[in-house]
């Protein structure tokens, strides 16, 4: 099977077992502020998880674009890459453990034909303190479908001192099984979902052991090692607590949360420990081997180096083709920094070619059947990865001179000068920590970092804030603003006319920031207008309420919003809130959203635009803030 093929066929299993299947959501989170980019399938269902019905039922299946951009530096061993496709499929209160574990089994030994002697489980071994019970239950589900290839699962608890012994199932603790965003339950904020979870992992057989290491950490080898013989193909998450004030609540629904990285699995079935050799890799790895005259595989000391140049550059296609350029701001500073690096990569394997758009290419070729969006987008993928590569080429030579002249005198670079770098040559910080490394000199992160802030006005752009939670805020204040969005974008067809469509929105607690297409700025006049238009229906405290509808019908009751392919495919089923009332039939709002929004507009208390101003040709942004009207 290739990996291709792999993605089909689980989710042709999960559409035989009743699940609609959705097309990946975007690598950019819609209207969440908290997060840059998705790094994991469930992110665009957390609405759902939490209990807002999805339009398409109870059972959800999909293959779902990832980015993880804190894997960044992980890159470079045989396992870790920055874009991955991860499968997931989704049980929102329907079925629960006995079915996700007989059908993950049946998946992955008859569909795929992976040997059920080389896989081995982890479950949750329980937390007494917080009340949730060992799951013993899950095991007995592992125990029965081994037992249908023969095999008597043994559990046991882990760790131990003498390593696996007979185990086939063990119990680890919260660190290791339980999921949530936000990691172990004490990281968990208030509202966040989360469950324990019971993990897949595939033996490559002891013997690869011996390539990196016999023992880890001066123990035995165990499944959630990292010494390389155990990968980790799948996390099935029960998902049926949320965190409360004091303790974890029962949801309202028995969620399951499965996630799969598709590489790992295709890398499994391979049975070869290197996701970079799958078959989805082999187009851009044949462009990087006739660029550099090198063969991956062969030269260790090029082995990493040409892993950071594959991920990179595939995770800039599939970042651009979702509409990120590179840029200093926000996520387009990551697509900038993946292809600089890469472009750095390529010089050090001798590559004095372009690089980016004809790996970029072999990309796009390997993934357009499955994502038709990026072969339309292929000229502009082209172009944006040709443009970058030509800009920082210009300056790489000239900058890496600089560099080591700046560490021959001092045997140091400092912050100030790593902003040098970056402003004047074109050198992420990232990269120029990275080759302070190389170079043999220890780099005091923190205080390079700081430094190097201080000079630095595009850290307003806030980005780090954004990292730290990675959570899909449901709060009072953004569902508000969430609405006023809405109203806003009414507003702004009302005043300036049809012409005026959403090109991004961003919320967060204090504010909302809409991009709009429409030609030139906004007169005080208007602004005014737009104002008085969301404060009317404000006062008026209109009802709010969402339908199902069908994509005719929705569009027939006037919806706005993205009908892209996205909807096309959802089996034609959307969900659009409306504003006003239901009676009269009239709307002062009707847009296609996946919610939440507040239940009355009077809770918004009074509209006030902070801001217009342009932000790309054609392109205008309002900031705007939600008062308290006394
Ligand atoms: N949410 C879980 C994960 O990302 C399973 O989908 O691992």
């Amino acid at each position: 099977m290739t990996t291709h093929e792999l993605r089909q066929a689980y989710l042709r299993f999960f559409e035989e077992r009743g699940h609609a299947i959705v097309p990946s959501a975007s690598l950019v989170p819609d209207n969440d502020p908290t997060t840059l980019f998705t790094g994991s399938g469930m992110q665009p269902m957390v609405p759902y998880l939490l209990g807002e019905p999805h339009p398409l039922g109870t059972r959800i299946a999909d293959s779902q674009k990832c980015f993880r951009s804190q894997d960044i530096e992980e890159v470079g061993d045989n396992r870790h890459t920055t874009f991955f496709e991860m499968l997931g499929n989704w049980s929102l209160g329907d079925y629960f453990k006995r079915e996700q574990i007989s059908w993950m089994f049946a998946f992955l030994t008859e569909r795929v034909g992976l040997d059920p002697a080389r896989l081995y489980v982890t479950v949750f071994r329980g937390s007494p303190a917080r009340g949730i019970p060992r799951d013993e239950e899950s095991v007995g589900y592992w125990q029965a479908a081994f037992a249908t290839a023969s095999i008597d699962a043994k559990a046991v608890d882990f760790p131990e001192r003498d390593g696996m012994g007979e185990g086939r199932i063990f119990y680890y603790d919260e660190r290791k099984n339980w999921w949530s965003r936000a990691g172990v339950p004490e990281n968990m904020p208030v509202g966040e979902p989360g469950g324990p979870d019971t993990e897949m992992f595939w033996d490559f057989g002891p013997e690869r052991e011996l390539h990196q290491a016999s023992v880890w950490k001066d123990e035995p080898c165990h499944v959630n090692c990292d010494c390389g013989r155990f990968l980790e193909i799948g996390n099935n998450v029960f998902m049926e607590y949320v965190r409360a004030s004091d303790g974890f609540a029962k949801l309202p629904q028995q969620n399951v949360d499965f996630g799969g990285g598709l590489e790992r699995l295709a890398a499994a079935l391979a049975d070869d420990p290197d996701v970079f050799c799958i078959d989805a890799f082999d187009g851009p790895r044949a462009v990087v081997e006739s660029l550099s005259r090198l063969k991956y595989g062969k030269h260790a000391e090029h082995t990493r180096t040409f892993r950071i140049i594959l991920d990179h550059l595939r995770a800039a296609v599939f970042l651009i083709g979702d509409g990120v350029f590179p840029s200093n701001k926000d996520q387009g500073y990551f697509v900038r920094r993946l292809i600089r690096r890469a472009v750095r990569c390529a010089a050090k394997l001798g590559i004095q070619e372009p690089v980016g758009a004809s790996v970029g290419e072999a990309v796009v070729e390997t993934y357009a059947v499955a994502y038709p969006s990026l072969s339309e987008g292929r000229a502009r993928i082209a172009a944006e990865l040709s443009q970058e590569e030509e800009k920082f080429r210009r300056s790489l030579e000239k900058g890496e001179r600089e560099f080591e002249k700046m560490l021959a005198v001092s045997e140091r670079v400092t912050g100030e000068q790593a902003f040098v770098l970056y402003t004047t040559y074109g050198f992420p910080l990232e990269l120029t920590e990275e080759m302070v490394q190389e170079k043999g000199y220890a780099i005091d992160k923190e205080a390079f970092q700081a430094e190097f802030r201080k000079h630095q006005e595009l850290s307003r752009s806030g980005s780090e804030q954004k990292f730290a939670g990675g959570l899909a805020d449901h709060s009072a204040e953004t569902t508000r603003l969430h609405t006023a969005t809405h109203l806003l974008n009414q507003a702004l067809r009302a005043v300036l006319g049809p012409h005026v469509f959403q090109r991004g929105s961003n919320i967060t607690r204090e504010r909302l920031r809409f991009d709009f297409s429409h030609p030139e700025k906004l007169t005080s006049e208007q602004l005014a207008a737009v104002e008085d238009w969301v404060n009317d229906i404000i006062r008026r405290d209109l009802p709010v309420h969402y339908e199902i509808l069908g994509l005719d019908e929705a569009k027939a009751r006037g919806a706005i919003g993205v009908f892209d392919d996205k909807y096309a495919q959802l089996g034609d089923k959307i969900k659009v809130y409306f504003v006003g009332d239901v009676a009269a039939g009239t709307y002062a709002s009707s847009e296609v959203c996946g919610g939440p929004h507040v239940e009355r507009t009077g809770e918004l208390g009074g509209f006030k635009i902070a801001k217009e101003e342009a932000v790309a040709a054609g392109i205008r942004r309002i900031k705007a803030v939600l008062v308290s009207i006394a």
